[in-house]
């Protein structure tokens, strides 16, 4: 990445994606980065504090405060937070968050991070998609169009694909209700069509390498994986860490439909089906090192064993 600094507000820097991407440009490059924080005192603040984050009390509802944090910055990092018991709420943090950077008037470029499930979500098509997915993705899109159109700076959107860390304790019981205890990992998918996988860390990876290349990426809808591959070659490797063996369960269309109203995305969504269709593996790993899945299994080694050791 070019060597000049720059000053960056990350939204959500407490959360996994926003707090990759802050200590990625403060520890490695150097960057002043500022966000706002709702607790300044959790230990999420304070850890990004002691890397020399500056942080202001303020949140996405209060327009006001993020005006105030914004002061002075050149570039912005966008990644709201999904609200489950009010997806909606979504889109307004998103357009107050942009509406914010507007009025700050010094900023050249954005970077929204948004879901690689928007490259299939079919906009108004409630037939297609269960509930909570087209809630959720209308909700990034709308964020997307907040930061492109008639956009004074320049712009790139990265859609990630599923978090890696789904597979640890608590989530896994989340994104893949009764596999742990079962060992069927349920959902849309069948047995051709590919899991895309990334790492928050790697998500970060990305975007800091769009930072540094503003012209080269400005315009550019990128999905973000650090791994593709076939459900059954990522319970291989699943069961090769935990030793312990794992079945795909393909679910038929009848029961994805009976999933409609499911807040769980793996069994209720079948345009996952299509999630590593705008995956380009081979131009995001010339941008980045990215992690594998397999990687990530030895990485995090001790977590694995511990979330399957039931
Ligand atoms: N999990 C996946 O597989 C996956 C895949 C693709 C995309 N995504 C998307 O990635 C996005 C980010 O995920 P993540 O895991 O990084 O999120 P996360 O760890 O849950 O963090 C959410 C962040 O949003 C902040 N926040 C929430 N409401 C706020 C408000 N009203 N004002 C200010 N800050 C607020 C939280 O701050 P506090 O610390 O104050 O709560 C926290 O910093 C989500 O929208 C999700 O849909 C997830």
């Amino acid at each position: 990445m070019a060597s000049q600094t720059h000053s960056v507000f990350v939204t959500g820097v407490t959360g996994n994606i926003g707090g990759a991407v802050a200590k990625l440009l403060r520890e490695q490059h150097g960057w002043d980065v500022k966000s706002t924080v709702r607790d300044p005192d959790s230990p999420g603040a304070k850890a990004l504090a002691a890397l020399g984050v500056q942080l202001l009390p303020g949140s996405w509802d209060d327009i006001p405060s993020l005006v105030d944090a914004m002061s002075g910055i050149d570039k912005l990092f966008v990644c709201t937070a999904t609200h489950v018991e009010d997806p909606g709420l979504e889109q307004v943090h998103a357009v107050n968050i942009v509406r914010a950077a507007q009025s700050v008037g010094s900023i050249k470029q954005v970077v929204i991070c948004t879901s690689v499930g928007v490259f299939s979500h079919q906009e108004g098509d409630k037939a297609q998609h269960s509930t909570f997915f087209d809630k959720v993705m209308t909700a990034k899109r709308v964020g997307e169009r907040a930061v492109t159109e008639d956009s004074p700076w320049k712009w790139t959107i990265l859609r990630p694909a599923i978090f890696m860390t789904n597979f640890l304790a608590p989530q896994v019981d989340y994104f893949s209700p009764g596999f742990r205890a079962s060992g069927v990992w349920r959902s849309t998918m069948t047995s051709e069509t590919p899991l895309a996988l990334v790492l928050p860390e790697d998500i970060a990876k990305i975007a800091v390498t769009v930072f540094g290349q503003d012209e080269k990426y400005h315009g550019r809808v990128l999905g973000v994986a650090g791994d593709v591959l076939t459900v059954e070659d990522a319970l291989t490797q699943l069961g090769d860490k935990t030793k312990r063996s794992y079945t795909p369960y393909y679910m038929s269309d009848d029961e994805i439909e009976e999933q409609k109203e499911s807040l769980c995305f793996t069994v209720a969504e079948k345009s996952l089906r299509h999630m590593a269709d705008n995956i380009d593996l081979d131009e995001l790993r010339s941008m980045a090192d990215l992690t594998s899945f397999k990687g990530f299994l030895e990485k995090q080694e001790e977590l694995v064993k511990l979330a399957y050791s039931g």
